[in-house]
């Protein structure tokens, strides 16, 4: 399985939680789509986040960025209460980042002009800014559409310059969702590889990923959390998953294997 990962870093880590999603409950329209959801996200890991179409997941991310508050429970970043915390300060004040299941990119700038529009929010010195778009544009491989429109973009290469947009401020925290959707084989895995470096660069930085292609996930995840009918069903190491009744019955079925 780990062919990526040689290690899964929670063995060696002491454990301190980054984040904290305390009996969190959420409704839209009276209809609840989360159910007392408590978890913790800690330093320095990759936590995959599973379940099926419409359990939640998306919706969990949007309350630890601050986009939806749930109707109860409370949200903790590095041990403090955020709660009530705008987009913003929680952005800011905690490094946090996000690659949006969807969009991420304005249509009508091209790559180059995506990457320079975040880069004059989130780099200070302007003689830092084009060196690192120059770097995220060799890193995900988008030298030949640099100057095409987002609108114009395949849909992989268009994933790969809203995760691109996400890693410009160097964040401390960062949620991807469904980031590998639209990626082809090779593109997959330097994805795998980028997000493993991301870990091993920064040893405190812990990144919460979200996608349906569980195997691709779970091979450089440390931990997973599977979510079915509104509740955590299972949590643990992949290996602890796939072995999991919960996990089995309510996600993998019988014939998922991961090696
Ligand atoms: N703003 C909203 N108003 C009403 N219902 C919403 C809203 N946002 C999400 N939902 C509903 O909440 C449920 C959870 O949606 P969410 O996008 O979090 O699922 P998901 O687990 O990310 O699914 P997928 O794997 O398909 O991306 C869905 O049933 C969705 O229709
Ligand atoms: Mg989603």
């Amino acid at each position: 399985m780990a062919i990526i990962k040689k290690f899964r870093i929670t063995t060696f880590k002491k454990e301190i939680n980054k984040i904290t999603l305390k009996k969190i409950s959420l409704s839209y329209n009276r209809r609840q789509i989360l159910d007392d959801v408590s978890f913790n996200i800690r330093e320095g890991e990759i936590c995959g986040l599973l379940g099926p179409n419409g359990v939640g997941k998306s919706t969990i991310f949007n309350i630890i960025v601050g986009l939806v508050k749930p109707n109860y429970g409370d949200i903790y970043i590095n041990q403090k209460i955020v709660t009530d915390l705008p987009i913003y300060k929680r952005s800011i004040d905690f490094g946090l980042s996000i690659v949006p299941q969807t969009g991420g990119v304005f249509s009508n700038l091209t790559c180059i002009e995506n990457l320079k529009a975040i880069s004059e929010i989130v780099i200070e010195k302007k003689e830092e800014r084009n060196f690192k778009i120059e770097k995220m544009i060799s890193k995900f491989e988008l030298d030949a559409v640099k100057n095409t429109k987002a609108k114009h973009l395949s849909g992989g290469q268009r994933k790969k310059v809203s995760i691109a947009m996400s890693l410009m401020s160097d964040p401390k925290i960062i949620l991807m969702d469904e980031p590998f959707q639209g990626l082809d084989i090779m593109s997959t895995r330097d994805l795998q590889e980028t997000i493993v470096n991301l870990q091993t660069e920064d040893n405190k930085r812990c990144c919460i990923i979200s996608d349906h292609a569980a195997r691709d996930l779970l091979a450089i995840s440390d931990r997973a959390i599977i979510l079915a009918n509104k509740k955590i069903i299972a949590q643990g190491t992949p290996t602890e998953l796939i072995n999991n009744k919960n996990a089995k019955n309510f996600y993998f079925g019988d014939a998922f294997k991961i090696s």
